[in-house]
């Protein structure tokens, strides 16, 4: 008897969450996909959501949950970029130098621009470039994540990506460059972004349903 109760109550739990979740999710897809069906029959510019912002800030994590609940196709621009060169970052970078690394970013950033419904995650850099803005900004809803420089440096410790995908950029220690990079780019950031949202304190699905929610109301403005 206690134990059918037990299950029996369990079991209304879990149906109560299922139908939470399936309210929510269900909820997003047809709401975005009503905006995205009206949206796109007088907009001329593709559709897209592009995540800028430094590096570790969470655009490829927050990136790849925004496409999952929209059913889109997540693109990380410097993993393409690497598979394209077929080499990594850091060799791009001993070989070429930054210039050859910021070439080809820019002919990645225009490619991808230029599809329809996706979620891009932009390189941290990419947004010094006028070439790169102007196409994003014509590709589709630009938002900036953020994040205070130690939680930037902790996330940036821990991340396997780091040795592969970010050499240095400066001569000073990770934590000055961390600091002194943040200071000059965040012009650059919010010059770029349509919204900005600042992660340092929030879970991915937090940023996630702020990155949604902007991007449905740029859709509608
Ligand atoms: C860069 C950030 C990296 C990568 C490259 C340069 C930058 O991307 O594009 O190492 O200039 O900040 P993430 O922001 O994905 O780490």
């Amino acid at each position: 008897m206690y134990v059918s109760c037990t299950l029996v109550c369990l079991s209304n739990i879990f149906s109560f969450f299922l139908c939470v979740w399936l309210y929510r999710n269900l909820r997003i897809t047809v709401y975005t996909s009503v905006i995205l069906t009206v949206g796109t029959f007088y907009r001329d510019d593709a559709v897209n959501i592009i995540l800028i912002g430094f590096r570790g800030t969470g655009k490829t994590t927050a990136g790849r949950l925004v496409a999952e609940r929209l059913g889109w196709e997540f693109i990380d621009a410097d993993d393409y970029l690497q598979e394209k060169a077929g080499k990594d970052i850091t060799t791009i970078f001993d070989e070429g130098g930054e210039k050859a690394f910021r070439r080809m970013e820019e002919s990645v950033i225009a490619e991808l621009c230029g599809l329809e419904r996706r979620v891009i995650g932009a390189g941290g850099g990419a947004v010094l470039s006028k070439k790169n803005v102007k196409n994003m900004k014509k590709g589709g809803v630009v938002i900036l994540l953020e994040a205070d420089a130690e939680t930037i440096y902790e996330r940036l410790k821990a991340d396997v990506k780091t040795r592969s995908q970010r050499p240095r950029l400066t001569d000073g220690d990770l934590h000055d460059e961390i600091v002194h990079l943040l200071e000059y780019r965040r012009k650059y950031y919010h010059k770029a972004a349509d919204f900005t949202i600042d992660t340092s304190h929030l879970t991915p699905e937090e940023t996630v349903q702020k990155a949604i929610t902007a991007f449905e109301e740029r859709l509608t403005a």
